[in-house]
């Protein structure tokens, strides 16, 4: 079983970003108790500031990969790029977000991916990953 943890832009600032909407912990802190949590899938984790990475990424995975966690961030709200590489692969995607984005800015109500996502988790901080995973499962 193998998952992959995409996260976008921005992301990489977990543990020191507006810790009053995404928290304390650093991503790696969390991604090391979840790779323990889950022993007998293959986890991994790519984050990159760069839409085309994210991109390339997907495509490189979504052909024989289980399962895509896929935290877009901003590019959520704005990329038909990455949607329509969402749209192209086989496999499965879960959207997910640290912040309930249907309680903050218009803006942010809008994701291009949810559309061909399998599935979506708002709103119930980094233990969204976790519960992506498992949705895998
Ligand atoms: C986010 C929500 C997005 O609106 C924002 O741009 C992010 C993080 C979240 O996980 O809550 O960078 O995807």
């Amino acid at each position: 079983m193998k998952i992959i943890i995409i996260n976008g832009p921005n992301l990489n600032l977990l543990g020191k970003r507006e810790n009053d909407i995404y928290g304390n912990q650093t991503f790696k802190e969390f991604f090391e108790i979840l790779q323990k949590k889950f022993p007998k899938v293959e986890l991994s984790h790519f984050q990159s500031n760069i839409e085309g990475e994210l991109i390339d990424k997907i495509q490189e995975v979504g052909y024989g990969y289980n399962g895509i966690v896929l935290n877009a961030a901003a590019y959520t709200h704005t990329s038909v790029g990455i949607a329509d590489a969402v749209r192209a692969i086989t496999t499965p995607v879960v959207e997910v977000h640290i912040s309930n984005t249907f309680s903050r800015e218009d803006f942010r109500h809008k994701s291009f991916v949810a559309p061909h996502a399998k599935g979506i988790i708002v709103g119930f901080g980094l233990q969204g990953y976790d519960l992506a995973v498992q949705s895998f499962l």
